[in-house]
């Protein structure tokens, strides 16, 4: 993970509790609680998941998939934390999705949120047909992505889109999730033009630390960069809950 991503994370870790976590973040789930089947549930790329947070009340066994230890660890510590005694088994699995597969398990409950626009669509056809293997009639699947509305998606830096791989419209997601397997239950397309005091103040913090851990000093420099934070963007991003079939 690139440096400035993992200053990112600890400062969120630092931030948010769990309890802020859980109230600042935006959960469609919480709508179909009471229609999780049996069975264990499965983040890809969870991070610090706020889902796997809130979800370990239920004591359901949770399969947490990352690439990066300290995330994994960091979670680790907010589910105990948060749910003690009353969290189920929880797995923690440093895998690099798509190069190893996803556990063989019958899961009741997919979670890839922020994660699918790290692959081209051919890598998620593959990612979405190993889902397919791991659920059954009545497991839930919410996906959130980066939607064409998004700023980044016409920027002209390749290293961006190499980063990002795509930018989604309801179309692309109509065409991996479909209707053969799966029941779409809800679909919201957002656009925030403006960024919320928090997260803005959040985001000065961070260019603080990077600031500070690259040393640079210098005031001018350090006010450009600030400013540069400060400038809005419009972060478009489409959620859906599938159920499958
Ligand atoms: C943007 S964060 C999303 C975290 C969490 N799902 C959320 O919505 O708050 C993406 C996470 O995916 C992990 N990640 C990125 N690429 C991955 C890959 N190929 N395989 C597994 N994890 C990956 C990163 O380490 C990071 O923790």
């Amino acid at each position: 993970m690139d440096e400035t991503l993992r200053i990112y994370w600890e400062l969120y870790n630092e931030i948010f509790s769990n309890e802020l976590m859980i109230h600042k973040s935006h959960n469609l789930l919480r709508n179909f609680e009471e229609e999780f089947i049996d069975g264990p549930i499965l983040e890809l790329g969870c991070g610090q998941s706020n889902f796997l947070v809130e979800f370990s009340k239920t004591g359901k066994e949770i399969f947490a998939v990352d690439n990066e230890e300290f995330q994994l660890n960091l979670l680790k510590k907010r589910i105990e934390s948060y749910a003690g005694k009353d969290a189920g088994k929880l797995r923690l699995l440093n895998i690099t999705i798509p190069e190893k597969e996803i556990p063989q398990e019958v899961f009741s409950l997919v979670i890839a949120s922020d994660f699918l626009h790290f692959f081209s669509i051919n890598e998620c056809k593959n990612i979405i047909s190993q889902i397919i293997a791991r659920t059954q009639k009545g497991s839930l699947i919410f996906v959130r992505v980066h939607s064409q509305s998004h700023s980044y998606s016409n920027s002209p830096d390749p290293e961006l889109h190499k980063y990002f791989k795509h930018f989604f419209t309801e179309t692309d997601l109509m065409e991996l999730f479909d209707e053969k397997y799966f029941d779409r239950m809800i679909f919201s397309n957002t656009v925030q033009n403006i960024r919320s005091k928090f997260t803005r103040e959040m985001e000065i913090k961070w260019t603080e630390k990077i600031l500070d851990e690259y040393q640079i000093f210098d005031p001018q420099e350090r006010q450009e960069q600030f400013e540069e934070a400060n400038k809005e963007l419009n972060i478009g991003y489409l959620e859906c809950i599938y159920r499958r079939k």
